[in-house]
């Protein structure tokens, strides 16, 4: 199975750059594929998808997030599950530290839109991650592992799941975790999955400051089955260099 590379634009971008970085990415041999994820703002999705499909692409689309309520309703502002569906977006992240943090998303959010998100066939990149203080005193598996603990109670049927494993430490910061704290994260993730959700098929994700210099050594780690790449994401060269890894 390829690696899962995923673009997260953030709140960036315009109608101008998705012309222009997708037809580079449409002919690159390194992004015109399916586990190649463009996650642009939801409010560009529906141009994304006619360029997409005009230009015969294979790479996907994901939304960067989407309404805890579900489908349609009085809910000023808000974007559903099923609206998001209808422009083809094959993936979702939920639960980013930025929104966790700037946007207060709580666990009981968090857990709906999972549930949305599936009842769409849709699938969750479900983020977590600690924050520096909590992984300097060492309680970050305490708290990543609670961080998981809302999977538990997704009621949706899900066969597959991709969780992005970014320190808050990491993100932006151009300070990347070693190989062995990467790893020892995934490992966990994975076991955590294995014992409470064993019927789910997991992709775990990598995620915080990657670049064109780091992702091949992140990329190869035998625990790492993607990654989440903001940043870095935003120029097509920088971007294909960490596809080619
Ligand atoms: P970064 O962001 O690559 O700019 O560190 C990653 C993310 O927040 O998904």
């Amino acid at each position: 199975m390829s690696k899962l590379i995923i673009a997260n634009w953030k709140m960036n971008g315009s109608i101008e750059q998705i012309e222009h970085d997708l037809s580079i990415y449409a002919k690159s041999i390194y992004t015109n594929n399916p586990s190649v994820v463009l996650a642009l703002p939801n409010i560009y999705l529906y141009i994304a998808s006619q360029i997409k499909n005009k230009l015969g692409a294979k790479f996907s689309l994901a939304a960067q997030d989407v309404s805890e309520f579900a489908n349609y309703g009085a809910y000023t502002g808000e974007v559903s599950a099923t609206m998001l569906k209808g422009l083809g977006t094959k993936y979702l992240i939920i639960g980013h530290s930025e929104r966790r943090t700037y946007l207060n998303e709580t666990d009981d959010s968090l857990l709906n839109k999972i549930d949305n998100t599936l009842n769409e066939k849709i699938t969750p990149i479900f983020c977590i991650g600690e924050p520096k203080d909590i992984r300097e005193n060492a309680k970050y598996i305490d708290f990543l592992q609670n961080q998981l603990e809302i999977l538990l109670k997704v009621k949706s049927s899900f066969d597959n799941l991709v969780i992005a494993y970014e320190p808050i430490w990491a993100i932006g910061t151009g300070v990347v975790p070693t190989s062995e704290q990467i790893s020892e994260v995934l490992k966990l993730i994975k076991a955590f999955v294995q014992n409470y959700l064993p019927h789910a098929k997991i992709t775990v994700l990598y995620g915080g400051s990657v670049s064109g210099v780091n992702a091949s050594e992140i990329l190869n780690l035998p625990e790492v089955n993607g990654v989440l790449v903001g940043g870095a994401s935003l120029k097509p060269d920088n971007f294909i260099s960490i596809c080619t890894y």
